[in-house]
This record gives C-alpha cells, sequence and structure tokens, in this order.
C-alpha cells in the first residue's frame, strides 16, 4: 500500500495491488482453444522432463460417504504459480452436475498476492483431453484412423476433440458406454460438432478392434481385455486417477510400452496403480514419461506392432499453464474483477 493525504491532513492507503481477476466458464471457453491447449500442455510436459518445473504430488481428501473427493493440486511452472483445487462426484449425474468440477488460482510467485481466480472444470477436460492428444501424437501409428472410446461422458468428448486435432484423418469412431442413453447422445453430439462419422457398439470388443483405444471411465476393475487388443494399437488410460481405479486387465498392460505422466502420481493413483499393488507389475516395467518423449529424451513409438499404453492421471503444471494462457489474454478484457483486500 502506498500513503497520501488528504486536505484535512488524514492519511489515505492507495493500493498498488492489481486487481484480482474473476473468471467464469464463458471466459475459459473464449480464451482457451484446443489447438492451444495442446501447444501449452506439451511444453508444461517437456519443461517438467528437462527438471524445470516445481509440482509436488496431488493430496486427497477422501469423502466416501459422499462418494466424493477431493484434489489440491499445487504447481510451479514457467513463471507461474498456482494450485486446483477438484472434486470428483461419481454420482452427481443424478443432480445434472458435472461429476469433475474445479476452481484454480494463480498467485504473483514475488510477492503471492492472488492474480486470478477462476473456473477450473473446463481447464480440466480441456487440458487432459490435451495429454491425450499428445500421446496419440507420439504413440500412435501415424496410420491410425479408426478410434474406440471406451466411455462416452465429457472425458471422452474432450479427447476426441484433441485427437481431432493431431491425427490427419480420422476414418471411424466407435464409442461403447454401459448406458445406452449415454453413447448415443455421444454419437449425435459428437458426430455433428467435429463432422466425422461415429457409430455406437454395443461391446467393448467392437470398440477396441480400433488403432486407437481411449479409455474415460470411472471403473474400478479391468474393462478393456488383451485378448481384444491387436498389435499396434495404442490405448489413452485416462480414467484411473485414483487410488483402486483401473479399467486396462493387468496382463495388457504387463506386454506392453507403459508411458507415464508422471512417475509418483501414476504409481499412486494411475492405472498402473492397482497392477503394481497387487505385484503384475513393477515399476522397472515402466518405459517412462510422456514428457521424455515430447523433449526427444526418449523414442516414442518403435514400431508398427509394439502396444502402447499412455497413463494419464492428470498433473497440476497442466492446469497451471492454461490458467496462465487464459490470465494472460482476459487482463486487458472487461472482465470482472475486485480488489482482493479492500
Ligand atoms: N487422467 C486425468 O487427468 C483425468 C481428468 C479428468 C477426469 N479423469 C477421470 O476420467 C473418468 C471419466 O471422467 P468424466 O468426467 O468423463 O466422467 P463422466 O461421468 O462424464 O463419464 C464417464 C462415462 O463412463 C461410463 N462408464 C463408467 N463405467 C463404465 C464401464 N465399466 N463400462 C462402460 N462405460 C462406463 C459412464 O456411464 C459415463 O458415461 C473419471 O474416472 C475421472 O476421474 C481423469
Amino acid at each position: 500500500m502506498a500513503s497520501s493525504s488528504d486536505s484535512k491532513g488524514k492519511e489515505n492507503k492507495v493500493s498498488t495491488a492489481p486487481k484480482t481477476l474473476l473468471l467464469g466458464r464463458h471466459e475459459i471457453e473464449e480464451f482457451l482453444s484446443m489447438n492451444e491447449a495442446l501447444r501449452v500442455v506439451e511444453n508444461a510436459f517437456k519443461l517438467k522432463a528437462q527438471g524445470k518445473a516445481i509440482m509436488p504430488r496431488k493430496i486427497y481428501l477422501d469423502l466416501s460417504e459422499y462418494q466424493g473427493d477431493y484434489r489440491a493440486m499445487p504447481a510451479y511452472i514457467d513463471g507461474s504459480a498456482g494450485v486446483k483445487w477438484v472434486s470428483r462426484y461419481q454420482n452427481n449425474r443424478k443432480y445434472n452436475l458435472p461429476a469433475v468440477m474445479a476452481i484454480i488460482t494463480l498467485c504473483d510467485p514475488k510477492t503471492g498476492y492472488p492474480l486470478v481466480i477462476m473456473d477450473g472444470t473446463l481447464i480440466t477436460r480441456m487440458r487432459t483431453g490435451a495429454a491425450g492428444g499428445i500421446a496419440v501424437k507420439y504413440l500412435a501409428r501415424k496410420d491410425s484412423t479408426v478410434i474406440g472410446m471406451i466411455g462416452a461422458g465429457i472425458q471422452a468428448r474432450a479427447q476426441l476433440l484433441a485427437i481431432s486435432e493431431v491425427l490427419p484423418r480420422i476414418g471411424e469412431v466407435k464409442v461403447f458406454d454401459q448406458y445406452r442413453d449415454a453413447r448415443l447422445r455421444y454419437t449425435e453430439e459428437m458426430g455433428a460438432e467435429l463432422n466425422i462419422s461415429i457409430r455406437p457398439v454395443e461391446t467393448v470388443e467392437a470398440a477396441t478392434e480400433a488403432d486407437i483405444v481411449v479409455a474415460t471411465t470411472y471403473a474400478t476393475g479391468p474393462v478393456v481385455k488383451k485378448q481384444h487388443i491387436k498389435p499396434g494399437t495404442h490405448i489413452n488410460a485416462i480414467g484411473a486417477d485414483a487410488p483402486g481405479k483401473q479399467e486396462l486387465e493387468a496382463d495388457l498392460l504387463s506386454g506392453a510400452k507403459i508411458v507415464i505422466d508422471e512417475i509418483e502420481q501414476a504409481c499412486h493413483s494411475g492405472e498402473i496403480n492397482v497392477p503394481l499393488s497387487e505385484g503384475y507389475l513393477k515399476v522397472e516395467d515402466i518405459y517412462c514419461t510422456l514428457g521424455e518423449v515430447a523433449a526427444g529424451m526418449k523414442k516414442g513409438r518403435e514400431n508398427d506392432a509394439e502396444i502402447t499404453i499412455f497413463d494419464s492421471t492428470g498433473l497440476a503444471i497442466q492446469d497451471i499453464v492454461c490458467a496462465k494462457l487464459v490470465y494472460e489474454k482476459a487482463k486487458g478484457r472487461e472482465v470482472t474483477t475486485f480488489d482482493f483486500f479492500d
């Protein structure tokens, strides 16, 4: 605070602090495209692989009595410090609310002053989609054209949006969900949005007959089986992001090239968490991180026969770089602001 005096000699405090921005979903939609999310998230993965980010492991607040949980996800990357506070309530469908909801705050790393508080729900969707898109870019066969979606919820939409940005040609998308109405809605909505051929299928096996398989369920047991995955397939395993969650059969992992987003998180809560804890897999079986592949430190796909798996848990650095991009764009615009300490 700076000081000035009025005519009666009374001291007024003049705040030199910037206003804090408050950004809702519409602003995130306006300021963040999937293309930009892909660019900044890929760069974040590279910076992390090069040791240029600080990111403690996310912590969980488990409210199992409500069938929900919260995660606190802090990070410092590329000059930005912030945290995401994100919940996961898998029965929110009945309240007409998303299963995953979040807020993100960025602070000035020199002073800690809160620069912005924003919706993190859409950013979570976009940055997770972007991670899947980057995995496809580096790990899927270049001639991949058929995509099989397991799960037809919110993340299934973001994944397909990102993949459509990185894959030269999508021939067909097959979608399976445990709920018939979910797979029909997905087919209709995503087909119209991306103008591609999407077909609902009635079994997991029909969907996994594909070049790229994307699993986005909240399953806690294997849904995708080894016997249904042909050589050369790439799999994005997105849904498992908490201890006990699992979408792929353990046998499928043990024969594949496993690329993770971050070792501690993946072991704790990623697709590999159950096979590791049950002894089907060892930490040494993990090939590397996606950041190491993107930064050229490790090879991605090496032939057309290997099965590659990207195990995504979701990193705070992905959120912070997307939030920073949104904040930088919003600064010069007419958006809601407030004085944090007045
Ligand atoms: N890795 C990450 O960074 C990340 C980020 C966001 C969400 N997630 C996780 O991804 C999962 C999906 O999130 P969402 O927001 O899309 O949820 P959602 O509820 O919108 O969609 C999940 C869909 O999966 C279907 N499903 C569940 N179990 C199934 C099964 N056994 N077989 C077939 N379909 C099944 C459901 O019917 C639903 O349509 C959650 O587990 C979530 O925690 C991970």
